[in-house]
């Protein structure tokens, strides 16, 4: 049997249900039952009847979805499949910056431990942080972490009071507005779509046709007849693109742009994870209480 044929006899055996993530290498992605963004991987974690989630992703997803799902089995493949954007933020440094803004409202980013989700009133992901940030009453300062890209995008969008946090995904923070002339002028006419937590996604604006979250991206990728698209973020997503839509050329920003997180989980991982129900992530249920009102208007928005 191959390793594709074990993961898919296991997660029947199991009762499973695996998500993985767009940017998740492509052995694991084809294996999947849903792959998405965070947004949608959190919806369908909701969705699903089965006992056991299997996420394919990076940490912090795998606690989203065992906050929104108490009950449920939760496994991430890899404990090494972390986030450093995540890590730019403790929960004792929200607290210290709430402290010094105390009437401020707290929107986090998915993309933080379960901790600071605690500290938060709203949460949000790429996909739907404009209209978050539009959801808190008008007139609020807004806290808004950790990634400062995404902030200032947001910010620019909505026009409110919005302090950053000064954090960035190495991955994503390294494309400046150089490396998309340096494209543009190689690739003259071909759209160019970007991640929000790029360096350039804000700055270079009028030069970025679409700023979306993976999932915008998968969209433009399947809907445009475009002959050449650049695609600025991690490689992972190029996969998926070139698969629903082998009429158009998809062309990273950065070859280079690979997270060493997302790519720790194999699909021998995978398989291991079903076979061995490992590893079990778990949230203090105090703190998961706390986060999930949070993560609640995440899903709603
Ligand atoms: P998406 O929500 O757009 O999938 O982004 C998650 C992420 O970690 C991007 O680096
Ligand atoms: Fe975190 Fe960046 Fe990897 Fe996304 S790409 S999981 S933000 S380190």
């Amino acid at each position: 049997m191959s390793l594709e044929e074990e993961v898919r006899a296991l997660k029947e055996e199991r009762s499973a249900v695996l998500l993985a993530h767009n940017y998740q290498r492509p052995e694991v992605q084809d294996v999947a039952d849903f792959v998405g963004d965070s947004l949608f991987l959190s919806r369908k974690a909701m969705e699903s009847d089965r006992p056991v989630i299997v996420f394919a992703g990076v940490r912090f997803m795998a606690e989203t979805a065992k906050i929104l799902n108490p009950g449920r089995t939760v496994l991430l493949p890899d404990l090494k499949a972390g986030c450093a954007l995540a890590d730019s933020i403790t929960a004792e440094n929200l607290r210290a910056w709430k402290a010094d803004h105390p009437d401020a409202v707290v929107v986090a980013y998915i993309n933080t431990s379960a901790d600071v989700k605690a500290e938060a009133d709203y949460c949000c992901t790429s996909s739907n942080a404009v209209k978050v940030v539009e959801n808190v009453p008008a007139g609020r300062e807004i806290l808004f972490l950790p990634d400062m890209f995404l902030g200032d995008y947001v910010r620019r969008k909505t026009g409110r009071t919005m302090h950053l946090w000064v954090g960035d995904c190495p991955v994503h923070a390294k494309m400046r507005p150089e490396a998309l002339d340096r494209a543009r002028a190689e690739h003259p006419g071909a759209p160019i779509i970007a991640h929000p937590e790029c360096g350039c996604a804000s700055q270079a604006l009028p030069y970025v046709d679409r700023v979306l979250s993976t999932d915008g991206m998968i969209r433009f990728a399947e809907e445009t007849r475009a002959p050449e698209v650049l695609v600025a973020t991690e490689v992972g997503i190029l996969h998926r693109m070139r698969k629903l839509n082998p009429g158009s050329r998809f062309d990273p920003i950065d070859a280079g742009a690979i997270c060493p997180y997302m790519k720790e989980i194999t699909l021998a991982d995978v398989r291991d994870s079903l076979k061995f129900g490992r590893y079990v992530i778990d949230v203090p249920p105090e703190t998961a209480a706390r986060a999930r009102r949070s993560l609640e208007r995440m899903v709603a928005a």
